[in-house]
């Protein structure tokens, strides 16, 4: 999967020091920083750490298929780069070594609407890589079109509707030193595009410049006609808000509190993952994000009810420890860890993943 010389990390436990090491503290306050007190950030790893997995014993694993399909396309792992900003921030060939580290290990990449390069470099980066675009709405709708538009030009093949963030957190960490929310890096999809968080942060309590403040459910309707391609709504945390979701044209969602970055005190998505998968049922396809570091917290999402998880800051810190070959590091350590815990668990493929494998919690 890639070559993975000078990665600066030899096991999964390393990449966060690895990635530390290679920023400035106002990167990575950026990269690591929650909302307020980041109780949320605690929370997500907390809840993978209160499970536990129940293995099936002489199970034949001589062979192990972690494939599968995300809206019909396939994958190699049940695992995604999520939607992330200013990757420039951390290396300069931001999100091409990104993408090209997804392509070489056939993993989906999630492009923000906020990236340093332009979706259609990061396209041409790597054209094989199965991509899909992130959308922030924006202040006027025409814009949003166009980029919904650019990214089926584009070869994405799915539009992935942020919708936690109505206004943007009060970041302590970030707050204190770390890069100015409203001095963002250039981003390469046009300045139209940067323009509401600009003015979100410079306008104190109006939030009228921030696109998504104003905005209703009926906004999926309009981004899924905007579009030929799948709409993908991203940040639920209740059953309710995922039916509303797909009552209004959403294909899946992603459960998820952005990494704890917005509203602190809000729930870990692994933990009220099952309460939406149970409620949505298999009208929707569920992806949860938020936390995801080990093989083992895969397994874990998975047996909870998810098709597939999102992995935001370790990619970051793999990006920064060792460019193109420290994400393709990263995917490849992991997928191995995948693979592993898969036959020690006694699982052979996805499917064979359910409630089963849940043990008791820990506390
Ligand atoms: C530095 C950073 C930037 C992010 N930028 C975006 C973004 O542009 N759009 C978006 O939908 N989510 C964004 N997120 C949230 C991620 O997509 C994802 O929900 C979260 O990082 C998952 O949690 P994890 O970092 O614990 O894996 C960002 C997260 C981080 C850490």
């Amino acid at each position: 999967m890639g070559d993975t010389e000078g990665a600066g990390f030899l096991t999964l436990s390393d990449v966060e020091a690895a990635g530390a090491a290679h920023l400035s503290p106002e990167v990575w306050a950026y990269v690591q920083g929650g909302a307020g007190e980041e109780r949320s950030v605690a929370a997500n790893r907390d809840a993978f750490r209160r499970r536990t997995l129940r293995p099936r014993a002489l199970v034949d694993v001589g062979t192990i298929d972690p494939t599968t399909t995300l809206l019909g396309e396939r994958v190699r792992v049940p695992f995604f780069v999520a939607p992330m900003a200013y990757h420039g921030l951390i290396r300069p060939e931001a999100e091409d070594a990104t993408a090209r580290a997804a392509a070489a290990a056939g993993v989906l990449n999630v492009v923000s609407t906020l990236s340093t390069r332009s979706l259609e470099d990061i396209a041409r980066a790597a054209p094989s890589c199965p991509r899909w675009f992130q959308l922030y709405l924006q202040p006027d709708f025409a814009v949003s079109r166009r980029l919904v538009e650019r990214a089926a030009a584009s070869g994405y093949r799915a539009i992935v509707l942020t919708v936690d963030v109505p206004v943007l957190a009060t970041r302590d960490r970030q707050a204190r030193g770390g890069v100015a929310i409203d001095e963002p890096a250039p981003i390469g999809n046009g300045t139209d595009v940067e323009a509401p968080l600009r003015e979100a942060a410079a306008d104190g309590d109006r939030f009228t410049l921030r696109a998504e403040a104003s905005e209703t459910w009926d906004v999926v309707d309009r981004v899924a006609a905007a579009s030929r391609l799948p709409v993908v709504v991203k940040g639920v945390l209740s059953a309710d808000d995922a039916r509303r979701a797909i009552d209004h044209g959403a294909r899946a969602v992603v459960v998820s509190n952005h990494g704890g970055r917005q509203l602190d005190g809000a729930p870990a998505a692994l933990d009220v993952l099952a309460e939406v998968v149970a409620g949505i049922g298999s009208d929707a396809e569920v992806y949860v994000d938020g936390g995801v570091r080990r093989g083992s917290d895969i397994v874990l999402a998975l047996a909870l009810g998810a098709r597939a998880v999102g992995l935001g800051r370790p990619v970051l810190w793999a990006l920064a420890a060792g460019g193109e070959a420290g994400v393709a590091r990263l995917l490849f350590l992991l997928r191995q860890e995948l693979v592993s815990t898969m036959a020690i668990a006694g699982r052979r493929t996805l499917a064979e993943i359910d409630a089963t494998a849940l043990g008791p919690n820990r506390w």
